[in-house]
């Protein structure tokens, strides 16, 4: 057996184990693994001592009220998330802590806010948007880029009790106005710009796109942040941000909201049908939120830490906004891309403010590898501590390139699954006590009960691959998907029993009871009768020394069903031929067993990607069926379609 060969073997049995460094587990916040006992037995106790952790004005009747599907969490208690955001901070005597960092993409552009001063900002905002007619239940959409003014946005909307819908920035005019039409929002919060590789995006202009079509939007408030001077404002409908704020007070009243009021509404895509508006709530959402981010990132006084994604999305509203903040934690913010100016600028990042705690996505993790390990290696990363990883599995060979070249095999890696609709990190290690084995998001937050089912909903034995579900109410579980509560209860919990929540990913558990996520269930092939994850083979194909990226999908295939195509984006200096491509489905064939082998394998230069950097299977299986991409206006590079296109017609 070659080295490769033994390497390989030892990760599919998760032999693999890294223990938490004595020194980290000594010194971490939470390190008795009785936690999970006690919380497992005293699940509403756990949550409420959690809560506790926030600051309300009336406290919880009931903690939990679960009348499946449908639950609600500290009944009747009273709170506002800004305030335990900001202003508690500031009156427990921490106003002069750094809260908010901000980098912009230009090198020499960046932001500190201190507690004090977010508060100032963020009240200013709410009484601007007061000015303008927000009242309490109002939706503000935003659109905005990477910016300080969209977590003041934010919080100024919480501290008014006016549910944001933050819609990417990096979507296209018509997603947003869908968005804005679907939540009848009357306020739009964007910009006339922002940069992104040293170049200007017009954001303005994809804003005005889709003001016109919708009517229900009265008011436009615009940041300045690039400052252009073509950009022409509609009397008595736009606002700059900067002339709506300058003269607003300091002084904003939260608002006493209750626990089960929406915080905030998120739009998240479903395999089918329109958007779903994914609907958050207060306070539960709050305590999941914070809980989860101090258990996971094992957060200390003087932390600094960074989460590289957008707040457009979940992850940047749970844990660059509101997790971070509520535990008085110092969050950064960058605007731009990785490799603007050069490829180090992560890790230039991370030395310039002695990051502590870093959370990202496999993807970003994949695309340094490629670019090779020369630009973390010029840079001091020894401030690091834990490593997050969030979004989709992380391959087992991106997993040890993480913790060896950024983390210097000291930082345990948090590998941390959960939705849009979890709201907080459900599957997850905790950094002081859990044995980690790469690959492997290992074990649910303590107290949850999570499962693999069959398609009859029956438990499954360990290593037999189904269905994810959770089997108790959390916190932070979205309420209700908005203004449509059927398609909440059929999405969500009609798979089963109505208190079974289906997570719509296909995972499994290993004979140590570790979950292993494999992805959407929607990517699970069937060949000739055999379930098969695509992620699994992607995984497999990125071991391969010789593949920086890979997707697979399933090609209609008469006799098998379907079979899997392997698309492979080659590691720089690495040339495709015929015999690559043996080696490569000999190589797959090897790790999964000869039924996973791909049918083909098709070398490209990229893969078509949403603008937060997913890949678009469904694109490549519409290609693979020989039927029209169809829509590509989200995509990043809508271009290499057409590429793929010629190379599966030939
Ligand atoms: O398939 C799972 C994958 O991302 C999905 C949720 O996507 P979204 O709602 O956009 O939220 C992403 C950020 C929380 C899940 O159904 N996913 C997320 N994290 C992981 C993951 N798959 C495997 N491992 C993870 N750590």
């Amino acid at each position: 057996m070659t080295e490769e060969e033994s390497h390989i073997e030892s990760r599919m049995e998760g032999k693999d184990i890294y223990s938490p460094p004595e020194e980290f587990k000594e010194q971490a916040n939470v390190n008795d693994p009785e936690i999970y006992k006690y919380a497992e037995e005293n699940y509403e106790e756990f949550w409420a001592d959690l809560a506790e952790r926030l600051d309300w004005y009336e406290k919880w009747d009931e903690v939990l009220k679960w009348d499946p599907p449908h639950a609600e969490w500290f009944v009747n208690g009273k709170l506002n998330a800004a305030y335990n955001c900001v202003d508690r901070h500031v009156e427990n005597g921490k106003g002069d802590k750094k809260a908010l960092i901000w980098e912009g993409e230009p090198m020499d552009e960046t932001k500190e806010y201190t507690f004090s001063e977010l508060k100032d900002e963020v009240s200013k905002f709410a009484n601007g948007l007061k000015e303008l007619g927000v009242k309490k239940g109002d939706i503000v959409t935003f659109y905005l880029p990477m910016i300080p003014e969209l977590a003041i946005g934010l919080l100024a909307c919480a501290r008014i009790g006016a549910p944001h819908s933050v819609v990417f920035g990096g979507f296209s005019p018509s997603a947003l106005k869908e968005r804005i039409n679907d939540a009848e929002s009357k306020f739009l919060v964007t910009a006339d710009g922002y940069y992104r590789r040293g170049k200007v995006i017009n954001m303005w202009e994809n804003a005005e796109e889709a003001l016109e079509g919708t009517s229900n939007v009265e008011k436009v408030i615009a940041v300045e942040r690039i400052g252009r001077d073509d950009v022409e404002y509609e009397e008595g409908r736009d606002v700059v941000y900067e002339d709506l704020v300058k003269d607003q007070s300091k002084e904003c009243e939260p608002e006493k909201m209750d626990a089960e009021d929406m915080l905030f509404l998120m739009y998240t895509s479903g395999t089918t049908g329109k958007p779903k508006g994914v609907v958050h709530t207060t306070g539960g959402y709050l305590t999941g939120t914070s809980a989860t981010h101090n258990y996971v990132f094992d957060i200390k006084d003087d932390d600094i830490y960074w989460c590289t994604a957008d707040i457009g999305w979940i992850t940047g509203h749970s844990y660059i906004v509101y997790g971070p903040l509520a535990n008085g934690t110092t969050t950064l913010m960058y605007e731009g891309a990785p490799d603007t100016p050069t490829k180090d600028r992560f890790w230039q990042i991370i030395e310039k403010y002695d990051v502590t705690k870093l959370y990202t996505a496999p993807t970003a993790i994949r695309l340094f590898m490629k670019w090779g390990r020369e630009y973390p290696d010029k840079h001091d990363l020894s401030s690091l501590k834990v490593l997050g990883s969030v979004g989709e599995p992380i391959n087992p060979k991106a997993w040890k390139w993480y913790h060896e070249v950024i983390g210097g095999g000291e930082c345990p890696i948090v590998d941390t699954w959960w939705q849009t609709e979890t709201g907080m990190m459900l599957i997850t290690p905790l950094p002081g006590i859990t044995d980690l084995k790469p690959g492997s998001a290992t074990h649910p937050f303590p107290g949850l009960k999570a499962d693999i089912y069959d398609a009859a909903g029956n438990s499954l034995e360990a290593n037999q691959g189904g269905y994810l579900v959770i089997k108790r109410p959390w916190p932070s579980m979205l309420r209700t998907l908005y203004k449509e509560p059927e398609r909440y209860v059929e999405t969500y919990w009609s798979e089963y029993e109505n208190d079974i929540y289906f997570a719509g990913d296909g995972a499994r558990i290993d004979e140590d009871g570790y979950f292993w996520v494999v992805g959407r269930i929607d990517d699970v092939l069937n060949v000739a009768g055999h379930r098969l994850s695509t992620m699994e083979m992607e995984s497999a194909l990125v071991d391969h020394e010789a593949v920086a990226e890979a997707a697979v999908v399933g090609k209609p295939d008469e006799v098998k069903g379907q079979v899997p195509i392997a698309y492979v984006i080659l590691e720089s200096g690495r040339e495709a031929s015929d015999e690559l491509a043996s080696e490569l489905r000999a190589h797959v064939g090897n790790i999964i067993g000869p039924i996973g082998k791909p049918a083909a394998v098709r070398f490209t230069r990229d893969l078509p990607k949403t603008r937060s950097g997913k890949i678009m299977r469904r694109i490549l299986k519409k290609l693979e069926k020989g039927e029209s991409a169809g829509d590509t206006s989200t995509l990043r590079n809508p271009d290499i379609v057409e590429e793929i296109r010629e190379m599966v017609e030939e």
